[in-house]
């Protein structure tokens, strides 16, 4: 079932998504050459937490941190480790959300640590490109294959893929609601977009092909190929005025 939200719940939801946002941006401001994936983690945590919200990934279906922090290869879900130093040159993808007065954020985006490959930096810019052509395409009267659609062609008309086994979702009062949002997809397709819709739009984008393995630690999801993955996300209200973006960090 998918719920429509009121004007209420979106304002309530918009700190819940700023808080969120936040969390992300310092986390961003963070990465450097030598810090673990387990610190950057507190970073979010402490944030979170200071902000009278609850790190929502953590101990969702038993997950142990409150970031997923995807390194290189890795395309989601990596697992916050105190034995994982980051080095110059990695791209680091953080996704993670908050849970305040009962609603959820949820954003991701992928970072350089110092000077990237031009072909990492050309893979961040086309993945965080397709997410807004994602929005763009999130308007009331249009349908869920649009922003797949919209996703999808940007990416391969860069000679890149999206990975098909993780989509975006709903969000709301839970983490993950109906509807699903593939990066993928056939304009005109799938359920009706309409006012008062949030959803997490977040393209997982491979410089290879789209397949990915799982670890057996039963959650980072990897490239089959080892190419590397960038991930953007952002929680999006659909409005009759348009898309809004939630996931915005107090300015
Ligand atoms: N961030 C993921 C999503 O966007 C959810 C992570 S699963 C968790 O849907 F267990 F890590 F929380
Ligand atoms: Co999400």
């Amino acid at each position: 079932m998918i719920v429509l939200k009121t004007g209420r719940e979106l304002t309530v939801m918009r700190e819940a998504c700023r808080i969120s946002a936040g969390a992300l941006q310092l986390v961003g401001k963070a990465i450097e050459p030598g810090i673990t994936t387990a610190e950057l983690d507190k970073i979010a945590e402490d944030y979170i937490r200071s902000q009278g919200a609850v790190p929502n990934f953590k101990n969702y279906q038993g997950y142990p941190a409150t970031a997923c922090i995807s390194v290189n290869n890795e395309v989601i879900h990596g697992i916050p480790s105190k034995k994982r130093v980051i080095k110059q040159g990695d791209i680091v993808s953080v996704d993670l959300g908050a849970l305040f007065n009962g609603y959820h954020g949820d954003n991701a985006a992928t970072f350089a640590c110092g000077d990237v490959s031009e072909e990492a930096k050309r893979l961040m810019d086309a993945t965080r490109e397709s997410l807004y052509e994602g929005i763009k395409a999130a308007v009331a009267g249009g349908r869920i294959g649009d922003i797949g659609h919209a996703v999808q062609s940007y990416i391969e008309a860069r000679g890149y893929s999206v990975v098909r086994q993780f989509v975006g979702h709903g969000i709301g009062t839970k983490l993950h609601e109906a509807p699903e949002v593939p990066n993928f997809g056939t304009p005109s397709r799938g359920i009706r977009l309409m006012p008062g819709m949030t959803l997490a739009i977040e393209p997982m984008v491979n410089a290879g092909g789209s397949d990915v393995e799982i670890l057996p630690d039963g959650w980072t999801v990897l490239t089959k190929d080892g190419s590397l993955s960038a991930h953007f996300e952002h929680t999006v209200a659909i409005t009759s005025s348009g898309p809004q973006i939630m996931t915005i960090p107090e300015v």
